[in-house]
């Protein structure tokens, strides 16, 4: 039974495919199809090509080797979750505390990606019933957009008598809660094995029905996408975007790949299979999302679908395009299953953390492991749902978390690695099982240079947005609230970690 974890039978990936395919889950979201594209328009094109491929290089693949290490070494020593992992890295009774961040991370993020999910989940619907037929006129989907996710006003999804958007959420939650509770291998494993390929094969029929269409205007939206425009190379806006979204799409610094290799045997290899899923994800990301969503919408704005954004070029210029295309229908629809899709294997690997968190550390059952997680994911996705105004809530918590926060676990994560653990016990502990050899020098990247790299990184966020971001926090309102909600949500962890540490103590399974 699922609900009867016990020392004696640790979870474990049923097959070294599924695990991959988890993995690879987890890492292509919304992230690779929306935020991808909207970043390489906004950032010089091509040019963000450059520092993409660096980041992804220096700092995702090396960390996501990090992360995969310090995960099996962790589960092999009896722990899933970040603060019993980081508590075998570093004996030492502060590691665990740190752990409070990387479950802080996956929680927050999850808060409003679900969100993001149920749109999605919400404009397939519509096209499978044909509802998002609205002619060629671009702003009747900016105003369905607008009204659909509660965009002119805060309380306008509870009040305005549009609850459409909640009973998607309590569906979403509920598939959600559902793959978590089954377990890694029967749960989350088996998704991802009929998820991953079902999303290819969308993904697929609207990039071969989007490269037919206007040839002219697909080599004019791939040339946005590709041509380097020289100037962006020397902003440093460029070269964090880039980094940022290497981060975001691996899922890298969000305490997940730790936790995820946890479950991996102490002899099976994670060196092959940490490069496969990440290879997995760049293809989807610049071979799948790079070649649909700016050309589709170049087709239909011409050079104004550059300046979309992330929720504009899926929800306005794609249904536009949808519109004025032959099956048109079928391809939209195809477009946001894909969307859910990629956002649900992410989203139950933002749960796993936190759940194996609360079973090891507190003791705690299945059942009521998902279901205390379930109150406070669902209060934080409340919140998010009401100031839905601008979207406020949700990027403030986008910008702390999935952006600054996630550059300090990884870089708490390096120091973890490369300074506590030692990188050469790092590399015999990669290598033990592998199916390749990691060269040598990528431990003294992990050393040397990515901490550096994301430091420098790190002072240029809060160079560029800091100030901004100060202005908009002293101004008081939704922004500050969220902030509020977030130091309310990492105090209430940090005390179940404490908890958890001296429980870990008592029963001699930490010793210091
Ligand atoms: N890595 C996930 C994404 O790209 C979170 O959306």
């Amino acid at each position: 039974m699922a609900d009867r974890k016990s020392p004696a039978a640790p979870e474990q990936w049923a097959t070294r495919i599924g695990v991959i395919l988890a993995v690879a889950g987890s890492a292509v979201g919304l992230g690779n199809f929306l935020r991808f594209p909207g970043q390489a328009a906004q950032n010089g094109g091509g040019a963000f090509m450059l520092p993409y491929f660096i980041s992804l290089l220096l700092l995702g693949i090396p960390i996501c080797w990090a992360e995969w290490t310090m995960g099996r070494y962790g589960g092999s020593r009896g722990f899933n979750s970040a603060p019993g992992i980081y508590s075998v890295i570093w004996p030492h009774r502060l590691a665990k505390y740190f752990g409070a961040l990387a479950l802080l991370i996956p929680l927050v993020i999850y808060m409003y990606y679900v969100v993001i999910e149920a749109w999605c989940l919400g404009y397939a619907y519509d096209y499978l019933v044909g509802n998002l037929q609205l002619g060629s006129e671009p702003a009747a989907y900016q105003q369905h957009f607008d009204e659909f996710i509660g965009k002119t006003a805060d309380g306008f999804i509870y009040e305005g008598g549009n609850n459409t958007l909640v009973v998607l959420l309590v569906v979403v939650f509920i598939m959600n809660f559902a793959c978590i509770y089954r377990g890694v291998a029967k749960g989350i494993e088996d998704f991802c094995k009929v998820a991953m390929p079902i999303m290819a094969v969308c993904a697929l029929c609207v990039l071969v029905r989007v490269l037919t269409l206007d040839r002219d205007k697909v080599i004019a939206g791939l040339g946005s996408m590709w041509n380097p425009s020289a100037e962006y190379l020397a902003k440093p806006e460029t070269w964090l975007a880039a980094s940022g979204q290497i981060f975001f799409s691996l899922s890298v610094g969000f305490g997940i790949i730790v936790n995820y290799a946890s479950y991996v045997r102490r002899d099976d290899d994670i060196a092959l299979s940490g490069l496969t899923a990440s290879s997995v994800n760049e293809f989807f990301e610049v071979c799948l999302g790079g070649l649909i969503t700016l050309p589709a919408a170049f087709i239909f704005l011409g050079a104004a679908a550059t300046t979309q954004g992330t929720f504009g070029l899926g929800f306005n210029a794609l249904p536009n395009v949808f519109a004025v295309m032959p099956g048109g229908r079928v391809f939209g629809f195809l477009w946001f299953l894909m969307l859910f899709l990629a956002a649900i294997t992410s989203s139950i690997s933002m749960l796993q953390p936190v759940i194996a968190f609360l079973e090891e550390g507190l003791g705690l059952r299945r059942h009521a492991s998902a279901t205390l997680l379930g109150l406070i994911t669902a209060f934080g996705t409340a919140f998010v749902m009401y100031f839905s105004k601008d979207m406020a809530a949700l990027d403030t918590f986008d910008f702390w978390i999935g952006t600054m926060f996630i550059f300090i676990l990884a870089m708490i994560q390096t120091i973890f690695y490369g300074w506590i653990y030692g990188i050469e016990r790092g590399d015999e502990e990669l290598h033990r099982g592998a199916h390749m050899r990691v060269p040598r020098f990528v431990q003294w990247i992990l050393k040397y240079i990515t901490p550096i790299y994301l430091l420098a990184i790190f002072i240029g966020i809060c160079i560029t947005s800091g100030p901004g971001y100060y202005k908009t926090l002293s101004a008081g309102g939704v922004p500050l609230y969220s902030v509020i909600v977030i130091a309310i949500v990492f105090a209430f962890l940090l005390l179940l970690v404490h908890i958890a540490g001296r429980r870990w103590e008592r029963e001699g399974r930490l010793k210091f």
